[in-house]
């Protein structure tokens, strides 16, 4: 590939390749891969590959199977060294990143044991300093790292080189950031079982591979690689050392490139096509940027910041502003179901049918109460037919605490009650089996599913707090989840027709869903292909053409204003009532205490951005409320169930 960068390219410190899907990125990196490993075979030399761990790579590990399977490509003459390993975690843990990669690679290749290191994440803490040493001396012996494969978390660690790690690091032990140990919470069921410690190459290991190769999918990404790949490079993100290196390559998907520059703001890049929702996220950020209400923009504001252009093509200022000002106004609605008999030609739904069968999807319990209950509260005032469907029953984040306590409660009640033995020796088990278990132990599936009962039981509470018919609260225990584990999950036929019939029975015409198709296989990323799924199989129904998709954010991604199609206003009382909801998933209640730079739990992140939708709005000129809720109009078009079955 030629070095220097486009025009559009111009702010990025490494190069990137940007691809419509995870699946086209990772078929370019395989087959690069797969060219070196037979260049190597055919001068009888062995190629050395760094690997990574984490959801991302799985899709590059699956089609470096397929072409191990279909097209012959032999790992005999590969050497391999993994980036790091989590210390304390034996290898035939299921957690452990070199049980990870006997699963997702290893077994199925024939790649010898003896070529393969993984960093031991058990040798004795006094040995750990010669044990990196060695790893390093393997490394070197090795002939050093050909390609090397990373992923980026989302403090901009690679490895587990958290910020703070220096450019000139080497394979050593390391603390894990509060951050990444949350991330891994659901994979240890709890942030108290992750480990605190991990031992990972060094980014100064990293920089000395002959090759760099980053990989990264889902808007969850998106504003990490900004700061890796535009910002300057820094010890808090070390991931912007990579600009150090002259052969470093980023494959990314569309979602993950969403913040740069040239996707952002591409006018600063060069020429654009004005289509509508670009002129609108034009003028909102030039409004955000400048903190001006968008009525009181100037000529000037727009020519001193690049946009010039775009008022040759609308003509000006004063049509611009007052345009944008009214398509931003007519997203604000106290009506999520529509308003019966009132002109709905510039409102985000239709008046007609006035009681709309609405269905809201929640990946886990608390998503969807996160995203939208105050608009669930709303759409069940205002009598519509709500029907309310929890993906999974979340049995994986639930602490043992809260079944330790959950155990208790029953106990007392068995004790003073008739007494059900039966019941009791299933409490008797459990007991038994969390008192038994090690730090890093699995759930056996009764414990999994006393767990889920717990969640269940909450989520009912919650529900009520918001008015809606228990009956019509429904746990569809989808088997993907309930057989998986956390970034590893795989769908099956089941998952999808569970969906896909409850759409048909229910046939709404509005549905709610979060994710996006981009995430690997995040438990929401999943939801959504499958929603996507279901549309897909119904789009020739009659139902199906008049029924919207409304997608509601994550705590972590909120919407800006400028995606924003529909804006829910949430008054004191009605922002109190959300967070009551909210407060009864107790047991998602965060294991370690606040900080001042992460809000701790996740309604007090919920809280705040839907009281800083309602600040950008007031900002932009428009009304002030007390809060807000934002949801995106998902087009049937956009919806891409691609790979559903290999999620
Ligand atoms: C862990 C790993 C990293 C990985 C990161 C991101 O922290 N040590 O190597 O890049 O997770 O994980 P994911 O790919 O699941 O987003």
């Amino acid at each position: 590939m030629d070095n220097s960068p486009t025009e559009a390219e111009q702010y990025e410190r490494i190069r990137t390749r940007v691809f419509r899907s995870s699946d086209e990125a990772v078929r370019v990196v395989a087959a690069s891969i797969a060219r070196l490993i037979r260049e190597r075979q055919e001068e009888g030399r062995n190629a050395v590959l760094g690997l990574a761990t984490g959801s991302t790579p799985l899709k590059l590990y699956r089609e470096l199977i397929r072409l191990h399977r279909e097209e012959g490509l032999s790992f005999r003459s590969v050497v391999t060294f993994n980036l790091d390993e989590y210390y304390g975690l034996p290898p035939q843990h299921p957690e452990s990143y070199r049980q990870f990669m006997e699963v997702q690679l290893f077994k199925h290749v024939d790649i010898p044991t003896a070529n393969i290191h993984v960093p031991d994440g058990m040798v004795s803490r006094l040995g750990v300093f010669e044990y990196c040493l060695e790893y390093e001396r393997k490394i070197g012996d090795a002939g050093g790292v050909d390609v090397q494969l990373l992923g980026i978390g989302r403090t901009g660690h690679i490895g587990f080189n958290e910020p703070g790690s220096a450019i000139e690091s080497r394979t050593r032990m390391v603390a894990l950031d509060r951050l990444t140990r949350r991330d891994a919470a659901r994979d240890f069921r709890g942030e108290a079982n992750v480990p605190e410690y991990a031992i990972t190459m060094g980014v100064g290991t990293i920089l000395q591979a002959r090759e760099l190769t980053l990989l990264a999918w889902g808007e969850s990404k998106a504003s990490i690689l900004r700061a890796a790949i535009e910002g300057s490079q820094t010890d808090t993100v070390p991931a912007s050392f990579l600009q150090r290196h002259s052969n470093c390559r980023c494959y990314i998907d569309e979602a993950a490139a969403s913040e740069l520059t040239r996707f952002r703001s591409p006018w600063k890049v060069g020429p654009v096509e004005w289509a509508p929702p670009t002129v609108r996220k034009a003028v909102v950020s030039l409004a955000s940027d400048l903190k001006k209400a968008v009525l009181r923009l100037r000529d000037e504001d727009y020519a001193e910041n690049g946009l010039a252009p775009l008022l040759v093509e609308t003509g000006s200022t004063y049509s611009l502003n007052i345009r944008i000002f009214n398509e931003l106004q007519h997203t604000i609605t106290g009506w999520p179901g529509g308003k019966p008999n009132a002109d709905d030609s510039n409102r985000p739904v239709p008046a007609e049918p006035a009681q709309k069968r609405v269905l809201v999807f929640g990946p886990e319990p608390l998503d969807a109460e996160l995203g939208m209950a105050g608009t669930l509260h709303r759409l069940v005032r205002h009598q519509h037919d709500v029907t309310f469907a929890y993906v999974t029953s979340g049995n994986l984040g639930v602490p043992d605490n809260e079944a330790r306590m959950a155990i208790s409660l029953l106990n007392e009640l068995s004790v003073n009650g008739p007494g059900d033995t039966r019941g009791n020796n299933r409490l008797e088990q459990l007991a038994q089996e969390l008192e038994q278990k090690a730090p890093f132990d699995e759930d056996s599936p009764g414990l999994r599913q006393f767990k889920g009962l717990i969640r269940k039981a909450e989520a009912r509470a919650s529900c009520q707090v918001l008015g809606l018919d228990v009956s019509k609260v429904l746990f569809l225990d989808l088997p993907f989840y309930e057989l998986g584990r956390y970034r590893q999950f795989k769908t099956s036929d089941q998952d999808v027709s569970a969906i896909r019939d409850l759409c048909q029975r229910i046939q709404p015409h509005q549905i709610y869903v979060t994710g996006s198709g981009a995430e690997p296989s995040s438990v929401s990323g999943i939801s959504f292909r499958l929603v996507a799924a279901a549309f897909e199989a119904w789009s020739a129904e009659a139902w199906m053409k008049g029924c919207q998709i409304w997608l509601y954010p994550s705590s972590e991604r909120p919407w800006t204003t400028h995606e924003i199609d529909m804006a829910v206003p949430l008054s004191p009382a009605e922002l109190a009532v959300k967070l009551d909801c909210l407060y009864h998933h107790r047991s998602q209640r965060s294991q370690t205490p606040f900080s001042e730079t992460q809000s701790g739990e996740s309604w007090q992140q919920a809280e705040h951005n839907n009281r800083a939708t309602a600040q950008y709005y007031d900002r932009l000129g428009l009304p002030e409320y007390e809060a807000m809720e934002s949801f995106r109009r998902h087009k049937e078009s956009e919806l891409r169930p691609a790979s559903i079955a290999s999620s």
